[in-house]
């Protein structure tokens, strides 16, 4: 397949997973590269940026091909050593940075300056022009359906990706609820050069983490997700799990009063509890509607095969029967 991010980035399927907060380890960024296309390892993680250094030569050690960063800018106090961590980046010859929350102009010219291509996820279309105005390579654009952040204007994927295609130079990838063939299909038919995919890649044999996680994706369906924090102007779509509920019900008893503290039970700390232990109802974990299409566990390859595989099909069989 040849599209403009399989050009930029070097890569042999328009097919990128997404950072994850404690599931996108050296591991399966490697399977994914393997596999053909763009793994990324979640930067922020890493503890320090010594240990994402020590990440990123694990995944050189697994991988030959290119493989990406996550820096995810957290509106924080105490913001982590987003230098350090760029340091790291650079020194380790990593060639894309997956950039995503707040704007990341402060650290786009050293990425840019180092040669690192930079793709930022956001998930309106004003976003993702400012992102194309301050340098960025291309954009990640997250419909209302994804797992995780999904902004605040809840535009889903059908609405947003044309809109993206109509507004933006640089090329972009459909971001949230893709799964299969179909998905990819559609994405390229709706202007994008591509897919990104976060919750599919989970309920993979590689993602190293828990096997509760993986079984619940399987069994849960499209009506199993919540929006949370969204009082707080930090929606989250998450897995409904007994936490969710809880946390939903301090959202209903406290109105606009509510602060983050209110919910620290069942937010902080959470990921790793989840994803290494498999402690399902530990807190809030951020899960797409893209469940209801996740029924198996297959290896990377075997995922990225069936996609490509599925999404030729569509465009030369199905579609070129339809118009012939
Ligand atoms: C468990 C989980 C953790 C995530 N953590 C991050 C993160 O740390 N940084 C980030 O930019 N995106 C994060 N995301 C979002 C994904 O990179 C991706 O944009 C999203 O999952 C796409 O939607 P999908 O799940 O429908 O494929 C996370 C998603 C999931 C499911």
């Amino acid at each position: 397949m040849k599209t403009k991010i399989t050009e930029l980035f070097s890569i042999e399927y328009p097919i990128i997973q997404g950072g994850m907060h404690h599931v996108g380890f050296a591991e399966l960024a490697a399977a994914v590269s393997n596999a053909g296309g763009l793994g990324i390892i979640t930067g922020l993680t890493q503890r320090t940026p010594d240990d994402l250094a020590a990440e990123i030569r694990r995944c050189r050690e697994m991988t030959d091909k290119p493989f990406g960063v996550n820096l995810t800018f957290l509106p924080t106090v105490n913001p982590p050593d987003y230098p350090g961590y760029i340091r790291a980046i650079v020194e380790g010859r990593v060639k894309v940075v997956e950039t995503a929350g707040n704007n990341p102009q402060r650290y786009v010219a050293a990425l840019k300056e180092a040669g690192v291509k930079v793709i930022h996820k956001c998930t309106s279309v004003r976003h993702a022009l400012k992102a194309e105005s301050i340098g960025c390579d291309a954009v990640s654009v997250d419909g209302f359906e994804c797992g995780g952040h999904p902004g605040e204007d809840d535009v889903p994927n059908f609405i947003l990706l044309p809109r993206a295609a109509g507004a933006l130079k640089i090329p972009f990838v459909a971001s949230g609820g893709m799964a299969d063939g179909r998905s990819l299909a559609a994405a390229l038919s709706l202007g994008a050069d591509g897919i990104n995919m976060g919750t599919r890649f989970i309920a993979t044999r590689e993602a190293p983490v828990h096997q509760n996680v993986k079984q619940a994706i399987v069994a849960a369906t499209e009506l199993d997700t919540r929006l949370v924090m969204r009082p707080l102007r930090n929606t989250e779509r998450v897995l409904r799990n007994a936490a969710v509920d809880r946390l939903l019900e301090k959202e209903r008893l406290l109105g606009t009063d509510i602060r983050f503290e209110d919910i620290v039970d069942e937010v902080a700390g959470v990921y790793p509890r989840v994803m290494k232990e498999g402690a399902l109802d530990a807190g809030a974990w951020s899960c797409g509607m893209v469940v209801g299409l996740i029924h198996d566990v297959p290896t990377v390859k075997e995922l990225i095969d069936r996609i490509v595989s599925e999404a030729t099909e569509i465009i030369r069989g199905r579609l070129v029967r339809i118009v012939a």
